[in-house]
């Protein structure tokens, strides 16, 4: 292996098949196949139908990589997969191609976790990320605060939402206010011309709360709030005032999102402060985020929106790091694990890594 390994990512966790390469921290390609819109009618991901539109994607997707890379797959220095948590069934495509590829060109396989995904792909974003560093990711399967000082191998869970995780709430509420799936961009927009006019409740950010609950999440509360709202309206005949109602909705989930995450950088000493999940395309949990990270000197780290969202580079960026810092490989048994904890940062059985490859 050269100096800079080159890498292939897998990501088949959700509805994305994503299919990067990273060579060392520089980001060649990243091919993604999404099958959003085959969920769309359902109003939320359907695991049957993710697991068959990974096994169709998967091959094109490798093919588009290497050919917009310009590299070939014999090119490869290792193969990295996520190996959990998500979907147990489109996990399984990802894992079994990744392990396919591994065994065939005789290379190194790292199954590695998502969530630690999510945090390293803003290497090749940003550059080094600052250790220890605090990432907040959210998006429609997650909610989580993790305190990281080293990413390939000690990611800690500071808290994570008790119930339904941000983009979901978004979803459910884009829902209620008539707006099509997935709902985060249409609350984000209809919000921009909305004032925030109803003060919706805050979860988990009472006292009682913040002493067992301090950095956990919870949103299914306010969702409720918002359901309520809307019906109560609806039932006096009354126009529901969409814009006020997704930007008064924003508001709140942002506000506790942020007050959350900063309050963590304060009490562990962290000075970065890293958002990623589709969630941070929030427009509003960007601009808060920033406000209350300068208030607090700490440094915002959000990586370009493509990177936020479930991708493949992540799992390539990953990958390269536990290769650059000569962490174990994992072996051909490496099962898909739908609930990997977040501190597994890598997975399987660890082998010797064959330095004479
Ligand atoms: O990371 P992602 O693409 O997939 C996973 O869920 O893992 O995140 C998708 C979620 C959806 O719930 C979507 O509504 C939300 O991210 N989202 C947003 C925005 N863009 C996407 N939520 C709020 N504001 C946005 N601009
Ligand atoms: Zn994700």
């Amino acid at each position: 292996m050269s100096d800079t390994p080159l890498v292939l990512g897998i990501e088949t966790s959700c509805d994305e098949t994503g299919v990067g390469i990273v060579h060392g921290t520089e980001l060649l390609v990243d091919a993604i196949a999404s099958s959003v819109d085959e969920h769309a009618r359902f109003g939320g991901v359907v695991p049957e139908v993710a697991s068959r539109a990974h096994l169709e994607s998967m091959v094109p997707m490798i093919e588009r990589a290497c050919r917009q890379a310009g590299v070939a797959l014999t090119d490869m220095d290792g193969i990295a997969v996520t190996a959990g948590p998500g979907l147990a069934g489109a996990l399984m495509v990802g894992v079994a191609s990744a392990k396919a590829l591994a065994l065939s060109l005789g290379l190194p396989l790292y199954g590695v976790n998502h969530l630690a995904s999510h945090v390293a792909v803003d290497i090749v974003e940003h550059g080094p990320l600052p250790e220890p560093t605090m990432a907040m990711l959210v998006s429609g399967g997650h909610s989580s605060l993790l305190l990281v000082p080293d990413v390939t191998r000690d990611v800690r869970s500071l808290g994570s939402t008790i119930d339904d995780a941000a983009g979901e709430a978004f979803d459910k509420v884009a829902r209620v206010l008539g707006l099509p799936f997935p709902g985060g961009p249409h609350i984000d927009r209809a919000s921009g011309d909305g004032q925030i006019t109803i003060d919706f409740p805050r979860g988990l950010t009472g006292r009682k709360d913040m002493e067992r609950h301090r950095f956990d999440f919870s949103f299914s509360g306010l969702k409720t709030a918002v359901t309520r709202w809307v019906e109560t309206r609806r039932a006096a005949g009354e126009a529901v005032p969409v814009p006020d109602v997704a930007a008064s909705f924003q508001e709140a989930v942002v506000d506790v999102l942020t007050r959350k995450a900063v309050l963590a950088c304060r009490e562990h000493d962290v000075a970065a402060l890293q958002v990623g999940g589709g969630v941070a395309a929030n427009s509003r949990l960007r601009a808060m985020a920033q406000q209350r990270c300068d208030e607090a000197g700490v440094a915002l780290r959000v990586p370009r929106r493509a990177l936020c969202t479930d991708n493949g580079a992540m799992v390539a960026a990953l990958g390269a790091q536990l290769m650059l810092k000569g962490r174990p490989v994992s072996d051909l048994s490496l099962p898909a694990d739908s609930s990997l904890p977040v501190t597994d940062v890598r997975t399987g059985l660890p082998v010797a890594v064959d330095h004479d490859h």
